[in-house]
């Protein structure tokens, strides 16, 4: 009997971790990131009002050349990645205190997830 009592439980945990990462869309994720291109270029390495995107996956934060980040960026040294990108889009202000980026916190994980894959394959 307890052996069954405890597979209810377990789906439960299952499911919520499949809430925490949802799974990811790029082509959904090319719709989100319309809110990032006004200032942020994706694959030619052009400054915009952010730094370029180009090569953001692996990229140590505040590195991009000739642009003028703020100190929080550079001293924060984060290398992006899924996680990192996740973790900054979710809470910009809170993740890195003083960043320059003007930007609200993602609060859909979803959203935040296909933006990530969509970055991922195109960012490049
Ligand atoms: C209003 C302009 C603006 C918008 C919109 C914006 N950003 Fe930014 N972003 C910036 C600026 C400016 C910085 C540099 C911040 C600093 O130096 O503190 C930045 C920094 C970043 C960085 C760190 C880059 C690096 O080289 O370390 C990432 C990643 C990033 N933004 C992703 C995004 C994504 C993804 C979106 C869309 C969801 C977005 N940003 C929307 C202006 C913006």
């Amino acid at each position: 009997m307890k052996r069954f009592a405890l597979v209810p439980v377990f789906a439960i945990a299952v499911a919520g971790v499949t809430m925490a990462q949802p799974a990811s869309d790029p082509v959904r994720g090319k719709t989100v990131y319309a809110r990032c291109a006004a200032c942020h270029d994706l694959n030619t390495g052009a400054t915009r009002l952010g730094p370029s995107l180009k090569g953001i996956f692996g990229r140590t934060s505040g590195t991009m050349p000739n642009f003028n980040y703020s100190q929080a960026m550079k001293a924060k040294a984060v290398v992006w990645n899924a996680d990192t990108l996740d973790a900054y889009l979710a809470a910009p202000a809170k993740n890195i205190p003083g960043n320059r980026m003007a930007f609200p916190p993602m609060a859909n994980a979803q959203d935040r997830a296909d933006l990530i894959a969509f970055l991922k394959q195109s960012a490049r």
